[in-house]
């Protein structure tokens, strides 16, 4: 039996049943039945928990972009592979059919080589949403160059600290990128972290914006001149199955991000097929993801998970707002949208407007709709639910990761009964567990505990570029044997998942990932800080704010706080960028700390969430009365 594509509840729990029995017959059949491969595998999989080595269908040739292209050329050439909608909805979209991508692919892999890129260099990606963005990524693909996609909304000093911890050879950027009413310098920001990596050799730069910039002399080349004169053929380099496909940078609680490092044949494998029954892709689909391909949700489910199946991927450069609040709806009409991917926050916010914005569009071409990124609350999922869904189109809440490359919790539509804020049950090939605080399995249903993984799955991240011993410490210490994702969860009475949340020091603001540690340095810098701790704290839209406390040095002391305030989110947009930004700054005398110097930050929570009701066991601190001078002057 075919389980590639699953078609009801029992068919589902049939190849759940196999996949967990007998793994490696599970996905030696999918990887045998749907990819080309120049050869197939010896092993399917060998693997050591402990000291986190994985090794999936060791032997095996192949090129990603082969799949995601070629191999589509004969049945689907003239079919839409990219549908590009711009910013400006005056500007006309793009569709730029799979021959087409071929040919752009080819071009850019020949430019690329040109560049003196080969096989396992590094190519730091820092574009705005335009179709060179994707056509990069499969290019660096096409000739085994190693991608690393900053999200164009990091600063330099962000770029900076991703381009030298991967040292990143060369830059694909553009002058400038549209966002809403915005326009944004990229180049001007490639040009300052540039001034502090001296193993960039070349930048590339596309031309979007038009916008006037500085190209230096030996360094910068403009990209389309380069296309032009080069090759719309291409020899795809033939890559072994573990082969370093992309770097992604993922925050971490401590210390600088982590270089969350994907290989070839697995996460192929893995991303086409959660793609293609998560969202049950069907040939004349036109599939629109909304977010940005600098996140992993991006990577797998704008670019490869879709290319993989043959499908129509949306790609579209602006933001929900722009130029009004019905942007979304008018381009799921406009396009016809049938699988519609979206954030919570992005639920949120559009939940907030006027419900005309969304009742003047036709979105009955809907068939599915999904979400990702944080929990979902119930008012969003009923909301979302009700009026883009019309109850009538299953909502898929996804829950991964960075780090699993791909969808591991969700129900798959019209398989998996849905139920609010739940992602319900794991896909075939992921065994989800519980572990209490003793680090035992708990068995039982109807209980909360700390969510593992206790097989491996295709689409793990295989390491931390450089560091796989902090890959090793993050991901599987906590739990011995097992893979520990930083969620709490709670199992219903059926087995149903529901994530609670991060258990350590990272916060979800608008879906975006945030490590406490980075801001506070940031914030650290400020001539008149002393120290500072940030936590999250709920807010309507963002999900989650941060909210800062922090002890002035005495220079600081006699300083207008409003001005110290709008000082440190500039430090802060600086260093990480303005998605960093607080929402809060309280100054304070001290902060609460053990014995041991550590920051209590579950005092701090509930002291920004505003629930003063049960502190807990404070007799550990060494200062317990800091706590009730913070808490009185709580903004
Ligand atoms: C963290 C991973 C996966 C792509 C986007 C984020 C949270 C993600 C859900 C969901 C509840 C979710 C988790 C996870 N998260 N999706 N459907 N329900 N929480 O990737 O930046 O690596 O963040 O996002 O806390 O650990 P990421």
């Amino acid at each position: 039996m075919s389980y590639y594509s699953i078609k009801n509840l029992e068919h589902y729990f049939k190849a759940y049943k196999k996949s967990v029995k007998d793994p490696k017959a599970f996905w030696d059949k999918i990887a045998d039945e749907n990819f080309t491969w120049y050869r197939k595998w010896d092993k399917v999989l060998e693997y050591d928990m402990q000291e986190a080595e994985f090794n999936w269908f060791d032997g095996a040739k192949l090129n990603i972009t082969k799949n995601c292209i070629d191999r589509h050329l004969a049945k689907r050439g003239d079919k839409t592979a990219i549908l590009f909608e711009p910013n400006d909805p005056k500007e006309e979209a793009q569709h730029i059919t799979y021959k087409q991508l071929y040919e752009r692919v080819a071009k850019m892999a020949n430019v690329l080589q040109e560049q003196g890129i080969t096989k396992g260099d590094r190519v730091c990606i820092y574009l705005p949403m335009i179709p060179e963005l994707a056509v990069s990524v499969l290019a660096c693909a096409r000739i085994g160059a190693v991608h690393s996609v900053v999200f164009a909304g990091f600063s330099a000093k962000a770029l900076e600290t991703r381009i030298n911890d991967s040292d990143c050879k060369i830059v694909i950027t553009a002058d400038g990128g549209f966002r809403g009413s915005k326009t944004i310098d990229l180049k001007g920001i490639v040009d300052d972290a540039l001034e502090n990596c001296p193993d960039v050799k070349s930048v590339l730069v596309v031309k979007r914006t038009n916008a006037e910039i500085t190209m230096k002399e030996g360094r910068d080349h403009w990209l389309q001149p380069l296309l032009d004169m080069a090759s719309g053929n291409h020899v795809a380099e033939i890559m072994k199955a573990e082969d370093p496909l992309f770097i992604l940078y993922t925050s971490g609680s401590t210390g600088k991000p982590k270089g969350m490092l994907h290989t070839t044949a697995g996460y192929m494998v893995y991303t086409a097929y959660t793609f293609k029954n998560v969202f049950r892709y069907e040939e004349n689909d036109v599939y629109w993801c909304t977010a940005d391909i600098g996140w992993i949700t991006g990577h797998s489910y704008i670019v490869y998970g879709p290319l993989l199946n043959g499908a129509t991927t949306v790609m579209f450069e602006g933001v929900p707002s722009y130029p009004d609040f019905g942007r979304f709806w008018e381009i799921v009409e406009k396009h016809k949208i049938t699988q519609f991917y979206t954030a919570p926050t992005a639920i949120r916010a559009l939940a907030k407007e006027n419900l005309d914005y969304v009742e003047n569009h036709d979105l009955s071409s809907l068939k599915v709709i999904g979400s990702v990124g944080e929990p979902i609350n119930e008012e969003a999922w009923h909301w979302y639910n009700d009026h883009v869904g019309k109850k009538r189109c299953p909502l898929v809440d996804t829950w991964w990761q960075t780090e699993t490359g791909g969808i591991l919790i969700s129900p798959l539509p019209f398989v998996t009964p849905t139920k609010p804020t739940y992602a319900s049950l794991p896909l075939p090939g992921v065994q989800p567990v519980l572990m209490d605080e003793l680090r035992n399995e708990i068995e039982d249903n109807q209980v909360v505990g700390s969510l593992c993984m206790k097989f491996p799955w295709p689409g793990m991240a295989r390491t931390i570029w450089g560091n796989h011993q902090r890959f090793k410490e993050t991901y599987f210490t906590a739990y011995p044997g097992k893979y520990f994702t930083g969620d709490g969860a709670l199992r219903d009475e059926v087995g149903y998942y529901r994530i609670t949340g991060r258990m350590d020091d990272v916060v979800i603001v608008s879906g975006h990932n945030l490590g406490t540690a980075p801001i506070e340095d940031a914030i650290n810098e400020h001539p008149a800080v002393a120290e500072s701790a940030i936590v999250g704290f709920p807010h309507d839209i963002k999900g989650n704010a941060l909210y800062g406390f922090v002890i002035l040095k005495e220079t600081g002391a006699g300083r207008d706080p409003n001005n110290l305030r709008k000082e440190i989110n500039e430090l802060i947009t600086d260093q990480i960028g303005p998605i960093a930004k607080l929402e809060k700054i309280q100054f304070v005398p001290g902060l609460p700390k053990t014995r041991s110097g550590k920051i209590m930050r579950r005092i701090l929570r509930k002291i920004a969430e505003g629930d003063f009701s049960n502190f807990g066991d404070i007799s550990t601190l060494l200062n317990p009365e800091i706590v009730e001078e913070i808490k009185e002057n709580r903004i």
